[in-house]
């Protein structure tokens, strides 16, 4: 299962993400906002990251103007690895090497398009383990 959050910047993206997300019969669950209501990034971040600590969902896809603001508060979480991607590299790149468990988005950056396939690879993509879980596991002592 996978959430996915947006605020008031982003419900045309979360549109586009959903609509992927059906397209490949992965099931989600949507804590985002609708055309024409308003929310603050940091509760919607909260909201959708509770969903993956809690382990009701594996990963989550935060969108908002940027996806700056969202990946910032989503990293304040215990247990959340969040990455802000606006291209692929970075997006498998997240999952290879951080074991990434948010990916977070900026509508007014990134295109529909590229926005469903940076989603399509960071879904697609698994942790490498290894020499990285050891880096995964230094960062993680970093939230004290
Ligand atoms: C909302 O206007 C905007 O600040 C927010 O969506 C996001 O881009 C913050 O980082």
């Amino acid at each position: 299962m996978i959430a996915i959050g947006n605020d008031h910047a982003a419900p045309q993206l979360k549109m586009a993400v959903a609509k992927f997300l059906e397209s490949e019969g992965i099931e989600y669950l949507d804590f985002g906002v609708a055309e024409g209501e308003k929310c603050d990034y940091p509760d919607k971040a909260k909201e959708v990251c509770d969903a993956v600590v809690s382990g009701r969902c594996e990963k989550a896809i935060l969108l908002c103007g940027t996806g700056v603001g969202m990946s910032m508060a989503a990293n304040k979480i215990k247990g959340i690895r969040a990455a802000c991607c606006s291209d692929t590299f970075s997006a498998k790149f997240t999952r290879l090497h951080n074991d990434a468990n948010v990916l977070c988005i900026g509508q007014r950056v990134v295109g529909d398009g590229l926005a469903t396939e940076i989603v399509k690879v960071f879904l697609e993509t698994p942790f490498e383990g290894g020499r990285h879980a050891v880096r995964v596991d230094k960062i993680m002592k970093l939230e004290g």
